[in-house]
């Protein structure tokens, strides 16, 4: 195949006649909700990026939401802060503060439009607890010196990779060198389904974790009103999956 016929125009959406085909038949079936479809993508997606565990959202903005909220499981509490990008779409910022976190913004470099690793460090104090990471436009962040002060500060890092899957850093994917990683399936992204959104983990207790968070803080896998923690509705559907 030519190599412009890999070729994705930004904004540029062709809704496929096999997608058709599965959102036909999820309403055939009347299987509308979560389910075996919505499993499907999210292990596919697992298999093409290289993700151990991966949870579908609603859209990217409550995968970031689901991914700052997860912190409270791991030592967080209430209006700690997250290092953030000076420059991102408004949804970063948005999404720190619904979960609950105030925002610790730290400039970005002029070369990349990405954080600066090197004004991270004067940004952290005692109520730190994780750094965003956002690879804009496709371009990933200085992930080596990010990682190195996440470790050195005890910190997590969630990569948003919303404008960025399918890139690498070092030839390992975005997304797979954080503890936690975003995904948006916006019209303006990559891969589109109206609106949906990813988590990406390889930690089993941060997925069981996200998969409560998604579903109002149910315990995983419960059919009662078993709820654990606080949660929200972040659950993709079929017809979207
Ligand atoms: C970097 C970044 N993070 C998060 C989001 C939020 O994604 P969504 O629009 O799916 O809520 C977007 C864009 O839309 C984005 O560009």
């Amino acid at each position: 195949m030519a190599r412009q016929d890999y070729r994705i125009s930004f904004g540029d959406l062709k809704v496929s006649e096999r997608a058709k085909e599965y959102v036909k038949d999820a309403l055939d079936t009347n299987y509308v909700s979560g389910g075996p479809r919505v499993r499907e993508f999210e292990d596919g997606w697992g298999i093409l990026f290289g993700h151990k565990y991966s949870v579908a959202m609603s859209n990217g903005t409550a995968a970031n939401t689901a991914a700052c909220m997860a912190l409270y499981d791991f030592g967080a509490t209430r209006g700690d802060e997250i290092i953030a990008p000076a420059l991102a779409f408004a949804a970063v910022g948005n999404s720190i503060m619904q979960a609950g976190f105030e925002p610790a913004f730290v400039d970005i470099r002029r070369d990349t439009m990405n954080i600066d690793s090197d004004l991270i460090e004067r940004r952290i104090n005692n109520k730190t607890r994780a750094i965003i990471a956002v690879h804009t436009m496709g371009k990933p962040c200085d992930m080596e010196r990010i990682m190195e002060i996440a470790k050195e500060y005890d910190l997590k890092v969630i990569e948003d990779c919303c404008e960025a899957y399918g890139g690498t850093y070092s030839g390992r994917y975005n997304g797979t060198i954080g503890d936690l990683s975003t995904s948006s399936f916006y019209v303006a992204h990559i891969i589109s389904c109206g609106d949906g959104g990813m988590v990406s983990t390889s930690d089993p207790e941060i997925e069981s974790v996200l998969r409560s968070i998604k579903d109002h803080g149910r315990r995983p896998g419960s059919m009662y009103f078993d709820h654990e923690r606080h949660g929200a509705n972040f659950r993709m559907n079929a017809l979207t999956a």
